[in-house]
C-alpha cells in the first residue's frame, strides 16, 4: 500500500517551476502550476533525463532532451495516444505547508 511521506515544503518550489528531490531509489519531479503541486516521476520514459529541469508552459513540460512534451497534472505524452510514452505520476497531498508524495 502506498504510503505518504514528507518531500519538501511548498516554499520550496516557486510558481511555474519545479525541483528534482530524490528519495532513497526514488526521483521526483515537484511541479508548482498556478499554485497547484503535481509529482511526476522525474525521469522521461524516453531517456530518462531531468523532467524537473524542463521547459515549462502552461500545464506541460517539455524534455530538455528530445522535447517529447507531458501534461503535468496526468502526466500524458501530449504527442501521440500511447500510454507507453507517458510520465508516471503520483498522489501529492499538502498537510500545512508540507507537500508529501505516495508511492
Ligand atoms: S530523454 Fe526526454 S525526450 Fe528524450
Amino acid at each position: 500500500m502506498a504510503t505518504y511521506r514528507t518531500i519538501c515544503t511548498t516554499r520550496d518550489i516557486p510558481e511555474g517551476q519545479a525541483r528534482m528531490f530524490v528519495v532513497g531509489d526514488m526521483m521526483f519531479g515537484i511541479f508548482n502550476i498556478g499554485g497547484e503541486f503535481f509529482a511526476l516521476d522525474n525521469r522521461c520514459p524516453h531517456a530518462g533525463a531531468s523532467l524537473a529541469h524542463g521547459y515549462i508552459e502552461g500545464d506541460t513540460v517539455a524534455c530538455r532532451i528530445h522535447h517529447w512534451r507531458f501534461r503535468i497534472r496526468d502526466g500524458k505524452h501530449l504527442d501521440t495516444n500511447r500510454s507507453e510514452k507517458c510520465a508516471r505520476t503520483f498522489p501529492l497531498r499538502i498537510v500545512g505547508d508540507e507537500i508529501q508524495v505516495a508511492w
